[in-house]
Protein backbone atom coordinates (compact mmCIF):
# COMPACT_ATOMS: atom_id res chain seq x y z
CA UNK A 1 0.00 0.00 0.00
CA UNK A 2 1.43 3.30 -0.61
CA UNK A 3 1.38 5.48 2.06
CA UNK A 4 0.32 8.86 2.27
CA UNK A 5 3.04 10.30 4.08
CA UNK A 6 5.28 8.37 1.56
CA UNK A 7 3.57 10.36 -1.29
CA UNK A 8 4.18 13.75 0.79
CA UNK A 9 8.21 12.98 0.85
CA UNK A 10 8.24 12.54 -2.65
CA UNK A 11 6.30 15.39 -3.62
CA UNK A 12 9.21 17.31 -1.06
CA UNK A 13 6.35 19.13 0.42
CA UNK A 14 5.05 19.57 3.67
CA UNK A 15 1.82 18.85 4.94
CA UNK A 16 -0.70 21.42 6.17
CA UNK A 17 1.56 23.80 7.85
CA UNK A 18 2.71 27.53 6.71
CA UNK A 19 5.55 27.09 4.76
CA UNK A 20 3.85 24.77 2.16
CA UNK A 21 4.96 24.96 -1.15
CA UNK A 22 1.81 24.00 -2.85
CA UNK A 23 -0.70 25.08 -0.77
CA UNK A 24 -3.82 24.43 -3.24
CA UNK A 25 -2.42 20.61 -3.08
CA UNK A 26 -1.64 20.39 0.07
CA UNK A 27 -5.07 22.06 1.38
CA UNK A 28 -7.01 19.28 -0.98
CA UNK A 29 -5.47 16.50 0.82
CA UNK A 30 -4.61 17.99 4.13
CA UNK A 31 -8.21 15.99 5.83
CA UNK A 32 -6.80 12.96 4.93
CA UNK A 33 -3.52 13.72 5.73
CA UNK A 34 -4.36 14.78 9.54
CA UNK A 35 -6.09 11.43 9.42
CA UNK A 36 -2.85 9.39 9.16
CA UNK A 37 -2.52 9.73 12.74
CA UNK A 38 -5.35 9.69 15.57
CA UNK A 39 -5.51 11.22 18.86
CA UNK A 40 -6.76 9.30 21.78
CA UNK A 41 -7.09 10.98 25.17
CA UNK A 42 -4.67 10.09 27.77
CA UNK A 43 -7.10 10.11 30.56
CA UNK A 44 -9.29 7.47 29.71
CA UNK A 45 -6.85 5.08 27.91
CA UNK A 46 -6.56 1.98 30.06
CA UNK A 47 -2.93 1.64 28.65
CA UNK A 48 -1.62 5.32 28.60
CA UNK A 49 0.06 4.83 32.02
CA UNK A 50 2.51 2.14 30.64
CA UNK A 51 3.03 3.60 27.34
CA UNK A 52 3.46 7.52 28.67
CA UNK A 53 5.83 5.68 31.01
CA UNK A 54 8.09 4.31 28.26
CA UNK A 55 7.69 7.34 26.13
CA UNK A 56 9.23 9.01 29.42
CA UNK A 57 12.42 6.92 29.81
CA UNK A 58 13.29 7.07 26.19
CA UNK A 59 13.87 11.17 26.96
CA UNK A 60 17.32 12.42 26.90
CA UNK A 61 19.13 14.84 29.12
CA UNK A 62 18.71 17.86 26.72
CA UNK A 63 14.98 17.08 26.19
CA UNK A 64 14.44 18.11 29.97
CA UNK A 65 13.98 21.60 30.98
CA UNK A 66 14.60 20.48 34.45
CA UNK A 67 17.01 17.76 35.23
CA UNK A 68 14.58 15.31 36.76
CA UNK A 69 15.13 11.86 37.40
CA UNK A 70 13.23 9.42 36.35
CA UNK A 71 9.69 8.96 38.52
CA UNK A 72 8.99 5.68 39.91
CA UNK A 73 5.67 3.88 38.26
CA UNK A 74 3.48 5.26 41.02
CA UNK A 75 5.32 8.50 41.02
CA UNK A 76 4.02 8.48 37.35
CA UNK A 77 0.67 7.23 38.33
CA UNK A 78 0.18 9.87 40.59
CA UNK A 79 1.26 12.37 38.36
CA UNK A 80 -1.42 11.07 36.02
CA UNK A 81 -4.10 11.46 38.42
CA UNK A 82 -3.74 14.65 39.16
CA UNK A 83 -4.88 15.19 35.42
CA UNK A 84 -2.10 17.95 35.01
CA UNK A 85 -2.85 19.25 31.34
CA UNK A 86 -5.80 20.59 29.90
CA UNK A 87 -6.01 18.00 27.05
CA UNK A 88 -3.18 14.97 26.75
CA UNK A 89 -3.35 12.44 23.50
CA UNK A 90 -1.79 9.68 22.92
CA UNK A 91 -1.05 9.76 19.45
CA UNK A 92 -1.75 6.67 17.12
CA UNK A 93 -0.57 5.72 13.85
CA UNK A 94 -3.04 4.21 11.00
CA UNK A 95 -2.23 1.18 11.97
CA UNK A 96 -3.55 1.72 15.76
CA UNK A 97 0.18 1.72 17.09
CA UNK A 98 0.76 4.65 19.59
CA UNK A 99 4.16 6.73 18.33
CA UNK A 100 3.95 9.52 20.84
CA UNK A 101 2.01 11.96 23.20
CA UNK A 102 0.78 15.58 23.26
CA UNK A 103 -0.19 17.68 25.90
CA UNK A 104 -1.78 21.41 26.25
CA UNK A 105 -1.52 22.71 29.33
CA UNK A 106 -3.46 25.52 30.72
CA UNK A 107 -1.58 28.04 30.06
CA UNK A 108 -1.32 26.69 26.23
CA UNK A 109 2.00 25.43 26.30
CA UNK A 110 2.31 22.56 23.92
CA UNK A 111 4.33 19.18 24.72
CA UNK A 112 4.75 16.54 22.02
CA UNK A 113 6.65 13.95 22.51
CA UNK A 114 7.57 11.21 19.80
CA UNK A 115 8.91 7.13 20.28
CA UNK A 116 12.50 7.46 18.95
CA UNK A 117 11.36 5.01 16.03
CA UNK A 118 8.72 7.31 15.05
CA UNK A 119 10.73 10.51 14.73
CA UNK A 120 11.57 12.26 11.52
CA UNK A 121 8.32 10.79 9.72
CA UNK A 122 5.98 13.47 9.37
CA UNK A 123 4.07 12.39 12.73
CA UNK A 124 5.53 15.27 14.62
CA UNK A 125 3.92 17.92 12.21
CA UNK A 126 0.93 16.45 11.50
CA UNK A 127 -0.18 15.89 15.86
CA UNK A 128 0.79 19.74 15.48
CA UNK A 129 -1.38 20.89 12.58
CA UNK A 130 -4.25 18.35 14.28
CA UNK A 131 -3.76 19.73 17.75
CA UNK A 132 -3.95 23.70 16.33
CA UNK A 133 -7.24 22.89 14.34
CA UNK A 134 -8.69 20.67 17.91
CA UNK A 135 -7.70 23.55 20.01
CA UNK A 136 -7.51 26.91 17.82
CA UNK A 137 -5.74 29.69 19.68
CA UNK A 138 -1.97 30.67 20.50
CA UNK A 139 0.00 28.00 21.35
CA UNK A 140 3.48 28.28 23.24
CA UNK A 141 6.48 25.25 23.34
CA UNK A 142 8.52 25.76 26.05
CA UNK A 143 12.58 24.05 25.10
CA UNK A 144 15.68 23.05 26.52
CA UNK A 145 17.94 25.49 24.97
CA UNK A 146 20.13 22.26 24.43
CA UNK A 147 17.27 20.56 22.49
CA UNK A 148 18.30 22.02 18.89
CA UNK A 149 16.46 19.89 16.72
CA UNK A 150 12.86 20.54 18.90
CA UNK A 151 14.25 24.63 18.30
CA UNK A 152 14.35 23.99 14.31
CA UNK A 153 10.47 22.05 14.53
CA UNK A 154 8.97 24.61 16.23
CA UNK A 155 10.74 27.64 14.48
CA UNK A 156 10.31 25.78 11.39
CA UNK A 157 6.59 25.49 12.35
CA UNK A 158 5.72 29.39 12.25
CA UNK A 159 6.96 29.72 15.92
CA UNK A 160 8.97 32.87 16.95
CA UNK A 161 11.30 33.01 19.88
CA UNK A 162 9.30 35.44 22.52
CA UNK A 163 11.74 35.19 25.47
CA UNK A 164 14.53 33.57 27.41
CA UNK A 165 14.23 32.14 30.82
CA UNK A 166 16.60 32.09 33.43
CA UNK A 167 16.62 29.78 36.45
CA UNK A 168 18.62 30.33 39.77
CA UNK A 169 18.65 27.13 42.35
C1 LIG B 1 10.60 17.37 18.02
C2 LIG B 1 9.70 16.26 17.46
C3 LIG B 1 8.33 16.35 18.10
C4 LIG B 1 9.58 16.47 15.93
O1 LIG B 1 8.68 15.51 15.39
P1 LIG B 1 9.07 14.69 14.10
O2 LIG B 1 7.90 13.85 13.72
O3 LIG B 1 10.36 13.98 14.36
O4 LIG B 1 9.31 15.83 13.05
P2 LIG B 1 8.88 15.80 11.51
O5 LIG B 1 9.25 14.50 10.90
O6 LIG B 1 7.47 16.24 11.41
O7 LIG B 1 9.93 16.88 10.97
C5 LIG B 1 9.59 18.20 10.68
C6 LIG B 1 10.75 19.14 10.96
O8 LIG B 1 11.25 19.02 12.30
C7 LIG B 1 12.65 19.33 12.33
N1 LIG B 1 13.38 18.13 12.73
C8 LIG B 1 12.85 16.99 13.20
N2 LIG B 1 13.82 16.10 13.50
C9 LIG B 1 15.00 16.70 13.21
C10 LIG B 1 16.37 16.32 13.30
N3 LIG B 1 16.72 15.11 13.79
N4 LIG B 1 17.32 17.19 12.93
C11 LIG B 1 16.99 18.40 12.44
N5 LIG B 1 15.71 18.82 12.32
C12 LIG B 1 14.72 17.99 12.70
C13 LIG B 1 12.99 19.75 10.94
O9 LIG B 1 12.71 21.11 10.87
C14 LIG B 1 11.98 18.96 10.12
O10 LIG B 1 11.80 19.50 8.86
P3 LIG B 1 12.69 18.96 7.62
O11 LIG B 1 12.37 17.49 7.50
O12 LIG B 1 12.23 19.79 6.49
O13 LIG B 1 14.13 19.19 7.99
C15 LIG B 1 10.30 14.85 17.70
O14 LIG B 1 11.58 14.81 17.13
C16 LIG B 1 10.39 14.47 19.17
O15 LIG B 1 9.47 13.88 19.71
N6 LIG B 1 11.53 14.79 19.81
C17 LIG B 1 11.75 14.38 21.19
C18 LIG B 1 10.86 15.08 22.17
C19 LIG B 1 11.08 16.57 22.23
O16 LIG B 1 12.20 17.04 22.31
N7 LIG B 1 9.98 17.32 22.22
C20 LIG B 1 10.04 18.74 22.31
C21 LIG B 1 9.51 19.22 23.62
S1 LIG B 1 7.89 19.88 23.37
Amino acid sequence: MVRLDNIIQALSMKCPLNRCRFTDLCLRISERCLNVISFRDVYTSKDAAEILYELLAERTPEQNISHKRMPSFKEHLDFLARRPYQNWYLIDDADGVTVGSIYLTFEREIGLFLFQSAQRKGYGSIALAKMKELHPGPLFANISPRNKVSQLFFLNHGFELIQHTFRLG
